[in-house]
């Protein structure tokens, strides 16, 4: 690949299974980012055992001893991230909000995955709530993130069938495929500086000409 792998952080809450399929995509030699690190606000989430099996450095930094300071809290997170030279950071099922102040130090170098075709079904409950409003399509969206939840420029979406009878768990594993091939490209694509942002919008800078081809889908 030509130019340094960007140092890149994943912050997880849970399973991780969005950091293993980045962590797959990252043996490539021609991968872009580095995962220098993977950070868990509790000890238990299994993505934190994967990582370290992986032979990634780990991170944990429990949010409880904070008491609801989510300043100290992200300022605690910073300083482990600027401990490891961190430039991009990955948020992959970290279920904890923010604040204002760090999200803006890390503008346009954050990205989270939302499994819902944004900027429809923001927050919780994604599923239900496609399935529930009749939805024919729903998906999963890479974005960077803003300090309103949910709603930052978007890099990458995937659209997946929602099938007649499906249940918030039949759907929820559907979108879970698509997640798994969208963080990884979209992280490669803001690690290879193809991106630009201008507003809301993300331009990308692609090698083969896109696919303009209608899609039917049911
Ligand atoms: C993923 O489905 C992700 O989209 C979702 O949490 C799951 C984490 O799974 N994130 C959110 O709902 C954030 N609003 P994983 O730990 O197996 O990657």
């Amino acid at each position: 690949m030509s130019g340094r792998k960007k140092r890149t952080a994943i912050l997880i809450s849970g399973r991780g299974s969005n950091m293993t399929a980045i962590l797959k995509a990252a043996r490539d030699p021609d991968y872009p980012a580095e995962i220098a690190l993977v950070l868990a606000n509790n000890a238990d989430a299994k993505g934190l055992a994967t990582a370290a099996n992986e032979g990634i450095k780990t991170a944990h930094v429990d949010h409880r001893p904070f008491k609801g300071d989510r300043e100290a809290f992200d300022a605690e997170i910073q300083k482990v991230l600027e401990a490891n030279d961190i430039e991009l950071v990955v948020l992959a099922g970290f279920m904890r909000i923010l604040t204002a102040s760090f999200v803006e130090r890390w503008t346009d170098r954050m990205l989270n995955i939302h499994p819902s075709l944004l900027p429809s079904f923001k927050g919780l409950h994604t599923y239900e709530r496609a399935i529930e409003a009749g939805c024919r399509l729903s998906g999963c969206t890479v974005h960077f993130v803003r300090a309103d939840m949910d709603s930052g420029p978007i890099i990458c979406q995937a659209a997946v069938p929602v099938i007649d009878g499906d249940d918030a768990d039949s759907l929820s594993a559907r979108i879970l495929v698509a997640e798994h091939q969208i963080y990884p490209q979209a992280l490669a694509l803001v690690a290879g500086d193809r991106v630009t942002v201008d507003g809301m919008r993300v331009t990308i800078r692609h090698d083969e000409p896109v696919d303009g081809s209608v899609q039917l889908v049911n």
